[in-house]
């Protein structure tokens, strides 16, 4: 019983970080030439998408936490496993990284040339995430 309700909050906490993940990415693919004359929505979506990616992967480790040692134990074993995992904390610093600094850029006046690289990566890194998770627990 406590085992399913952790993975549906697991699972549901990646519903909304893929929600925010993808967000970003599609904001990336709208900008065009020159951004969208709506610069205040775009910068509250960012700002939704940062706090809900925030809340999202901590309680992706939160429970993630617990439930590994209901069902295998501390030994994290296998490929699989290990690169999910590998993934999952490169995620959180990313994510981490985008909350501490997002506020600082926007009082310089804007983010650094390679945040859409960052955000790429965490999009690649959640799916993979995904990917690899499915391959270890199947
Ligand atoms: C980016 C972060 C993460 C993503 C996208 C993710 C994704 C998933 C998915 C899709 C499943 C379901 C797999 C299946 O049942 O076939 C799952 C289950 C699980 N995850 Fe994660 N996860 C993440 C982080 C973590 C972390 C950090 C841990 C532990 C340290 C963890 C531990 C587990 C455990 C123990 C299960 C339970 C599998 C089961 O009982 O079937 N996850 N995760």
């Amino acid at each position: 019983m406590i085992y399913a309700i952790l993975k549906m909050l697991h699972l549901l906490a990646l519903v909304f970080g893929a929600a925010a993940s993808l967000g970003n990415i599609y904001l990336l693919l709208a900008r065009g030439p020159h951004d969208l004359p709506a610069p205040a929505l775009a910068n509250a979506l960012r700002k939704w998408y940062r706090l809900t990616a925030l809340g999202a992967i901590l309680l992706l480790w939160a429970t993630g936490l617990v439930m590994l040692p209901m069902r295998h134990g501390f030994r994290v074993e296998g490929f699989a496993l290990n690169a999910k995992i590998a993934l999952a904390g490169l995620l959180l610093a990313i994510v981490f990284y985008l909350n501490w600094k997002a506020p600082v850029w926007a009082r310089r006046g804007g983010p650094p040339a390679y945040l859409p690289a960052l955000h790429l990566t965490g999009a690649a890194s959640l799916i993979l995430a995904v990917i690899f998770a499915v391959a270890a627990f199947a």
